[in-house]
């Protein structure tokens, strides 16, 4: 079965907007894979104007989070339809940051897939759990019941649309990376679920991506795994030479 391969780089909220401009330019000069889909999650401040650079077509963009709501009075929020009118098509959906500092839930999370999917926006939907739950084994079931809180009211042609990124937050910026069998045991669990769910025709094309400390120096034995379809890349996606190593470190 084929699978997208992607790799999403995470700028979080790092680079003023000619930083951004720079790195992006960098990244589109590069030599890139062509069977990668590579997604740039800028933040929205910098979003319109990468979307004015020419730029090889498998490198696209995305924004970091979004707005549940349509319009209105939701100050300081983006919208749907502003991210899709600046040529926007992916969405990070429930970051654990998200999740931890701005007390995303299940539900609220649920919506916003609903509304990214309103707006034919790819959402990248982030699970992972915290080490305490990690320690006492309880990883697997924590992260299929993220799963379950926020899909619930998704239809089946909506989760083939998804991509899942699995981000384990004791892995996330602090150099200890999940190992690749940490991951593949995870990424199956979820196709499992999928499969369980909504049968092996939709678990079969939805890509899982791995997030937390992916570097040059372990993305491709991570990569290799049978159901890790690539990578959500925070750090080592500011910078170009690193971001482009994990790029070509699929097969
Ligand atoms: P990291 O971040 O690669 O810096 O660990 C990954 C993420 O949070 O998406």
């Amino acid at each position: 079965m084929i699978r997208r391969k992607i790799a999403a780089a995470n700028w979080k909220m790092n680079t003023n907007l000619q930083e951004g401009i720079d790195l992006y330019k960098k990244l589109c000069g590069l030599t890139l894979a062509d069977d990668v889909d590579i997604v740039i999650c800028a933040p929205a401040t910098h979003l319109y104007a990468l979307s004015q650079i020419a730029g090889p077509e498998q490198v696209v963009l995305g924004a970091q989070n979004m707005s549940n709501e349509e319009s209105g009075a939701f100050t300081g929020e983006v919208s749907g339809r502003m991210l899709t009118s600046i040529g926007v098509t992916y969405v990070v959906i429930g970051h654990s940051e998200r999740r931890a500092y701005f007390a995303e839930s299940d539900e609220l999370l649920g919506l916003k897939l609903k509304t990214a999917f309103s707006h034919n926006l790819v959402p990248i939907f982030c699970c992972g759990e915290a080490l305490d739950i990690r320690k006492n084994g309880t990883h697997v079931s924590h992260v299929i019941s993220q799963i379950k809180g926020s899909f619930k009211n998704l239809s089946p042609d909506e989760v083939e649309k998804i991509v899942i990124a699995y981000e384990p937050i004791w892995a996330i910026g602090t150099g200890e990376t999940a190992s690749p069998e940490q991951a593949q045991e995870m990424h199956s669990e979820i196709r499992k679920h999928l499969t369980e769910a909504y049968g092996s025709t939709i678990s079969n094309v939805v890509p899982i991506l791995y997030g937390g400390s992916v570097k040059p120096a372990n993305a491709r034995e991570i990569f290799s795994k049978p159901d890790v379809d690539g990578g959500l890349v925070g750090g080592a996606s500011l910078n170009a030479d690193s971001f482009s190593a994990i790029i070509n470190s699929f097969n």
